[in-house]
């Protein structure tokens, strides 16, 4: 399969048609963004560890019964999927304080809830993604009422088969985001990407954090946290 015109250019991904009007091939860069794009920079490798991290996690999401847009790896940075409409909502499943809940409700981070909490926010980079209720996205006509309770049943699900994974791997799964997508048929499905860019993953013991945040708090050893969790997801997966 051959990329085609490319479609779009994202902050950290680029998408090509294919001969098939049902598929497109996404291509992982190395660019890193924060805070809306207002940081950017490079780490370096990371478009590589991000394709086959995001990959392997929704091949096993998938042997769970979880439908994911995810179709074939082709190259270290490239992936077949299928063609999505994406469903504009970011969608937050968090287990532990951290980021922005902390910040609002002026908690520290580490706090371990009794139960995942579920946000949404409206995708659109020029309102800065801003938070929203289900009644305001089925007001913005985002998604449907039907589609908000499959992408809600989804997310929970997918929190409790990555939480068990990242567990195995000695890892925390302290928060992420997903985003879903209509197949041409209606069908809703995972889609973007999971990786160390969308999840906060903290070691079990130290608390370390092995994502995106070294980056957009200048943390430092960015790479070296993408390689250890990279290396984790491998050991585990026998890869
Ligand atoms: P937050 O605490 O900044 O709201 O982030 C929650 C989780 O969502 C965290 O794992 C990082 C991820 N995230 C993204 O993937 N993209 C984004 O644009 C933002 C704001 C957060």
């Amino acid at each position: 399969m051959n990329k085609g015109v490319q479609l779009y250019e994202g902050k950290a991904k680029k998408v090509f048609e294919t001969e098939n009007p049902e598929l497109l091939i996404v291509s992982y860069k190395d660019d890193a963004t924060a805070f809306n794009g207002l940081k950017k920079g490079t780490i370096e490798g990371k478009g590589v560890i991000n394709n086959r991290m995001s990959n392997a996690l929704m091949q096993m999401l998938a042997k769970k019964g979880i439908p994911t847009h995810f179709v074939k790896e082709l190259s270290e940075r490239d992936t077949l999927v299928k063609r999505v409409q994406i469903v504009p909502l970011e969608v937050i499943i968090r287990n532990i304080s951290a980021g922005s809940f902390a910040k609002h409700y002026g908690v520290e981070e580490g706090i371990v809830f009794d139960a995942p909490t579920i946000e949404f926010s409206y995708k659109n980079d020029e309102l800065g993604d801003p938070l929203l209720n289900e009644y305001h996205a089925l007001a913005l006509k985002l998604a449907t009422k039907e589609e908000i309770e499959t992408i809600k049943d989804l997310s929970f699900r997918i929190n409790e088969a990555l939480k068990e994974f990242w567990l195995s791997c000695g890892v925390t799964l302290v928060d992420f985001k997903l985003e879903f997508g209509r197949l041409s048929d209606g069908t809703i499905v995972l889609a973007d990407e999971i990786s160390p860019d969308t999840c906060r993953l903290w070691d079990s013991k130290t608390h370390e954090k092995l994502d995106k945040d070294r980056f957009r708090r200048d943390m430092g050893g960015v790479e070296d946290a993408y390689r250890e969790i990279m290396g984790r997801l491998e050991k585990q997966i026998g890869g």
